[in-house]
């Protein structure tokens, strides 16, 4: 098979080396890729003169049969083809003859890769902004649902005060509102035709490069080719926001792993997403959430790959770079494949309000509106979290809740007490007081579910998947 670089060495290759050197088993899913690339360029070289009309037209009708070939299966890729840009350029020479060999003027395989991989990763997330965009509005469902469901919120894991449970699902939805933002940015920056640098130093040539640049849809043109043809920052980028975005699915892993758990019994997950035990017949295990925090790990893996390719690289392109790709592809399809368990769980999962209500009288999630309470007559607040503290600690040991203490037993701590401070233990009082704005007072509430739709009306105009 021939290599591209033949002349210079001889082609013959040890198996072994060959198959070392190859990179066709991963970039071949950059085909489409390649092809649209190679197409613009012929085009372009055709519109300078340095191809004629009718060997343009020979070059795209073969490249329009090759990857009909490639789409048929018919086109096998093997190491002896090195990498997909080899075996696309065999494969036409194999069609339209001599003529294929004009394709590669005034371009190299540094600046062609680096185009394919922006064009295919442009494509790709796009293709997770969507499903973060599903995901976002199943939250502004459930969380619409919900406004008025009462749960325990917690930190340390520990009993806190009392919240609506849309409040828990809007804080998943604003969080990953930062990570579609982040992906958007990463976009914007990846958005640059590469394509026309040449191996490093440019080309002798007068390319026009902006008609090759709006040809293949690209936002802006790379300034610098010795730093284009290098540059892998936009790999970067996207993973450390792939992988910051997996810190957020985790965490939300985590908490429905929790609410799941026998002791808290607060959702119920579907059938269609939990898994069996092969030995205990009593099992329902939230395994699509547990791969979702596992696979947290093998994200964080990918960013570290990459950062760690690049650092020390010489200027220019090195063969390093062609450990790109395995990292990237395995975050995309990672991610892709991750996104929709989470909304398919969060989507089919039951939430059990009464027990959620129950857990509020345990825990003395009203401690700080008493606290509050005895503020509002004139106890600075600090003494009167120490009454409160101790309450708290007296309660606790007698097995006593804030509602059963009786009015006697509230004054032996203050004086300040009276009835009404029934209505400022009431759990179910305590999220009207939050009149904060943020907070989880119903006021609140509405303005995050309005906020939060109005985010989604924007994503719906921006987020587009490609049409190739
Ligand atoms: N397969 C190579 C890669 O993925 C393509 C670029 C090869 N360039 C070179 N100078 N050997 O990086």
């Amino acid at each position: 098979m021939k290599k591209l670089w033949e002349g210079r060495l001889s082609g013959e290759k040890d198996k072994a080396i060959e198959e070392f050197n190859a990179s066709i088993h991963f970039d071949k899913r950059l085909y489409r890729e390649d092809i649209l690339g190679s197409r613009a360029h012929a085009k372009m070289l055709a519109k300078i003169g340095v191809l004629t009309d009718k060997e343009y037209r020979d070059i795209d009708a073969g490249l329009t049969a090759v990857e009909g070939a490639i789409e048929k299966g018919e086109l096998p890729f093997t190491a002896e083809h090195e990498d997909i840009h080899t075996h696309i350029e065999n494969a036409l020479r194999e069609r339209i003859g001599d003529t294929a060999g004009k394709l590669h003027t005034a371009r190299s395989r540094n600046d062609q890769v680096n185009v394919d991989i922006r064009l295919y990763l442009k494509r790709e997330t796009n293709e997770i902004l969507y499903e973060l965009l599903s995901l976002e509005r199943a939250l502004h469902s459930i969380a619409a649902a919900h406004a008025d469901t009462l749960m325990p919120g917690y930190t340390h894991l520990q009993p806190a005060q009392p919240i609506s449970l849309a409040h828990l699902i809007l804080a998943y939805f604003f969080m990953l509102s930062r990570d579609i933002g982040r992906l958007q940015d990463c976009l914007a920056r990846m958005d640059i035709l590469t394509l026309g640098s040449g191996a490093l130093a440019g080309l002798n040539y007068p390319l026009e490069r902006e008609m090759t640049r709006s040809e293949l849809g690209f936002a802006r043109v790379s300034e610098n080719a010795l730093d284009a043809v290098s540059d892998r920052d936009f790999i970067i980028e996207f993973l450390a926001d792939t992988a910051i975005l997996f810190t957020h699915l985790s965490r939300i892993a985590e908490d429905f792993i929790i609410f799941n758990s026998n002791e808290y019994r607060f959702i119920e997950l579907s059938d269609s997403y939990a898994t069996g035990s092969s030995i205990m017949p009593n099992k329902k295990n939230p395994d699509m959430l547990e791969l979702t925090r596992g696979k947290t790990g093998r994200i964080f893996g990918d960013l570290i790959t990459m950062l760690t390719v690049m650092k020390g690289l010489p200027s220019a392109y090195n063969k390093d770079l062609q450990e790109d790709k395995e990292a990237l592809f395995d975050a995309i399809d990672t991610t892709l494949a991750v996104l929709p368990m989470v909304r398919g769980t969060l989507e089919t999962a039951t939430f059990n309000k009464e027990r959620m209500r129950e857990a509020c009288d345990q825990g003395f999630l009203s401690a700080v509106d008493i606290a509050d309470y005895l503020t509002a007559k004139g106890i600075p607040f600090r003494d009167a979290h120490n009454i409160v503290g101790r309450m708290v600690r007296d309660a606790a040991e007698k097995g006593k809740t804030f509602a059963s203490l009786t009015i006697a037993e509230y004054r032996t701590y203050s004086d300040r007490f009276d009835n009404d401070v029934y209505k400022a233990a009431d759990v179910s009082q305590a999220r009207v007081r939050k009149i904060s704005s943020g907070g989880t007072g119903p006021e609140s509430i509405r303005t995050q579910l309005v906020q939060a739709e109005a985010l989604l009306n924007r994503w719906k105009s921006e987020v587009r998947t490609a049409s190739y």
